[in-house]
Formats: C-alpha cells, sequence, structure tokens
C-alpha cells in the first residue's frame, strides 16, 4: 500500500511514519519543517525515516493547493494519513488566522486533492481538544463537539465537519481518529511531559496549574500510531473516533512518577489554569475497540518511564 503521512517530521508523525514503513508500505512523508519548535529535532526524525529503503520525504506545505493536487496526481496514494498542523492550544490563541489556514483550509486542499485522485482512505488527525468544556464524562464521539475554546480546535472541529461533507458529495471514506494528550520519546519539546523533564533536569521553572488538580488522558504514542494504522487500513465511509488511554491521570501526579524515576525535583510554580485550555480530557474508547480492534498496551507508569529513559540518553539528565 501506498500511503502519504503528513507532518512526518514531527512527533507523532514520525512515529506513524516508521511503523508504517517497518511493516514494507510505501510511505511518502510531508512537511514544512516550521519552526514553531527547534526545526533541528524534524530534520533528525527525517534522518531516521530515511533508513527505510521505502520511505521518502517531501518538503511542502498543505497551504498550497495547486503543490497538494500536482503531488497526488504524481503519486497515486491509496490511503493518506494527515497529521500536519500547527498544534499547540495555547499559540493559537495569538495566531488565530495561522491555525485556520493550516488547520482548517491545508485539510480541505488534502481532502480535495485526495477526492480528485480517487484515494481510498483518508484518515484526519484531530483531538480530543474538541469536546472543551463539555460536561459529557468520559468524553463521547456523540457529543455535538460546538463549544471549542480555541482557534485551534474550532479549525480542527471544522475539518472533521468538512469531511462529512467530502464523503456525502464524492463518496470520500474519511475517518477522523481524535487523541489525546500523546507522549514519548521524540515527544514536543512544548508538551507538559517534555516540560517536566527540563525542569527537573535544567531547573527550569514551570507552571503548576491547579495545583496538579487538572486531569489528562496521557496516552502513549505507540498506542496512538496502532489506532492510527487500523484506521488507515479500513476504510469505514465516514466516522470519528477517539483514540485515548480510557484513564484520567492527576497532573500532580504524572510529575511525581517523572520524579521519583529521576530522583529529583521538578521547580513547579502554582498558577491558574488558563482560560484556552480545560481542566480534564477522558475518552470513552469504546468506539475504537468496536471499530478498530483499538487495545492501548502502555500504562502511565510504563510510558513515562519508557520517555524519561529516552529523554535521559538523548537530550541529557
Ligand atoms: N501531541 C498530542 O498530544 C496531540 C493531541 C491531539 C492531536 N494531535 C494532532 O496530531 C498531529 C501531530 O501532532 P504532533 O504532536 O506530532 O505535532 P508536531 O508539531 O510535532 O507535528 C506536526 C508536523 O506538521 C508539520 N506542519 C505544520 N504545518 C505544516 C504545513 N503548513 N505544511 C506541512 N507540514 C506542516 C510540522 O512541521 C510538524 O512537523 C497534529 O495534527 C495534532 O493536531 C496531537
Amino acid at each position: 500500500m501506498k500511503v502519504l503521512v503528513t507532518g512526518a517530521a514531527g512527533f507523532i508523525g514520525s512515529h506513524l511514519a516508521e511503523k508504517l514503513s517497518q511493516r514494507g508500505d510505501e510511505v511518502v512523508g510531508l512537511d514544512n519543517f516550521n519552526d514553531y519548535y527547534d526545526p533541528r529535532r524534524k530534520r533528525a526524525n527525517q534522518r531516521r525515516l530515511e533508513r527505510y529503503p521505502n520511505f521518502c520525504m517531501v518538503e511542502a506545505d498543505i497551504r498550497d493547493r495547486q503543490g497538494m493536487f500536482d503531488l497526488f496526481a504524481r503519486e497515486q496514494f491509496d490511503a493518506v494519513a494527515h497529521l500536519a498542523a500547527m498544534a499547540g492550544v495555547r499559540n493559537a490563541v495569538a495566531h488565530p488566522d495561522l491555525y485556520v489556514e493550516v488547520d482548517y483550509i491545508g485539510t480541505q486542499h488534502l481532502m480535495d486533492a485526495a477526492r480528485a485522485a480517487g484515494v481510498g482512505n483518508f484518515v484526519f488527525a484531530s483531538t480530543s481538544s474538541v469536546y472543551g468544556d463539555t460536561k459529557q464524562i468520559p468524553f463521547v464521539e456523540s457529543d455535538s463537539c460546538d463549544r471549542p475554546l480555541q482557534p485551534y480546535a474550532a479549525a480542527k472541529r471544522a475539518a472533521e465537519i468538512l469531511g462529512y461533507t467530502y464523503h456525502h458529495l464524492f463518496g470520500l471514506n474519511f475517518t477522523a481518529v481524535r487523541f489525546f494528550t500523546v507522549y514519548g520519546p521524540n515527544g514536543r519539546p512544548d508538551m507538559m511531559a517534555y516540560l517536566v523533564a527540563d525542569s527537573i533536569t535544567k531547573g527550569v521553572e514551570i507552571p503548576l496549574y491547579e495545583g496538579g488538580e487538572m486531569y489528562r488522558d496521557w496516552t502513549f504514542v505507540d498506542d496512538i500510531t496502532n489506532g492510527v494504522v487500523a484506521a488507515v487500513d479500513r476504510p469505514l465511509g465516514y466516522e470519528v473516533i477517539n483514540l485515548g488511554r480510557g484513564e484520567l491521570v492527576r497532573l500532580g501526579d504524572f510529575v511525581s512518577i517523572m520524579e521519583s524515576l529521576a530522583g529529583r525535583k521538578a521547580r513547579l510554580r502554582p498558577a491558574p489554569k488558563l482560560a484556552a485550555d480545560v481542566l480534564r480530557t477522558y475518552a470513552d474508547i469504546g468506539k475504537a475497540r468496536a471499530l478498530l480492534d483499538y487495545n492501548p498496551q502502555i500504562s502511565v507508569e510504563e510510558g513515562v518511564t519508557r520517555f524519561w529513559e529516552w529523554y535521559r540518553d538523548n537530550v541529557g539528565a
């Protein structure tokens, strides 16, 4: 199978592209290597992926509509896993135009190019952020998700909805997979797991929101990529599916696990929750189990251990 993985130089995209390459798919990665965080990390991911003879990277921007059409006409993809995005929740508050252009318009370009080229399956990386401050706990896909708290979530939700339109009008198979707080080796440096490790090792002071009384459904990156591969393999018409672990973990407890692995404390400054943030994320994963045979394996204790060992050996403790 020939698969386009957008955002392949990024955190989750590089893990996904590696998994597909390892199983023998022909994989084309696409990324614009932007500097939202240090692009040298993305180049390192590219080098890791280019060890696979069945992988190649295209440097391109999904906002380039004609470029996307030309790529799809040239390559004849069987499936698309669309992970390229501006992904920072807080950064989105300051740059709404950018988030709408990349996460909504860019996604529309890809859907258009995919249906013009007759691509069999389009998998879209969405987010638990679309649930906003919902009162339906755990988060379930039947929730209307029409109260996003920042432009990132609004653009992702809009793209999910447009996916339905493309399915309805053009028969595009479209599955939106909503990721819940993903962490693991090569993790994003602006996310909590990485910030905690930086704080422990470098003494950087970081905010601890709500005295640690925030809850996240932390999901290890391997579990997420297993779910995405299952979605790539199964055209489902139109579906929206949560990919989380299905477990609420207190932020304070997550920090403590890493502190005890390191044998040192993080430098935490108490801070109130930001308006762009939610108090908790918690996935109902029944639909993913039923439709994708999704079965997350990595407990938070094991995942944080794997993340910490990677950080210690590669970033430095
Ligand atoms: N990490 C999480 O916890 C999480 C949670 C929910 C959803 N997601 C979604 O998963 C996907 C991957 O996230 P990630 O954490 O790996 O982030 P990431 O920033 O590491 O990866 C995104 C990649 O997309 C690329 N990109 C951005 N704009 C582009 C453009 N205009 N054209 C081409 N490439 C572009 C970036 O250079 C980057 O390499 C995103 O769609 C994100 O919204 C992530």
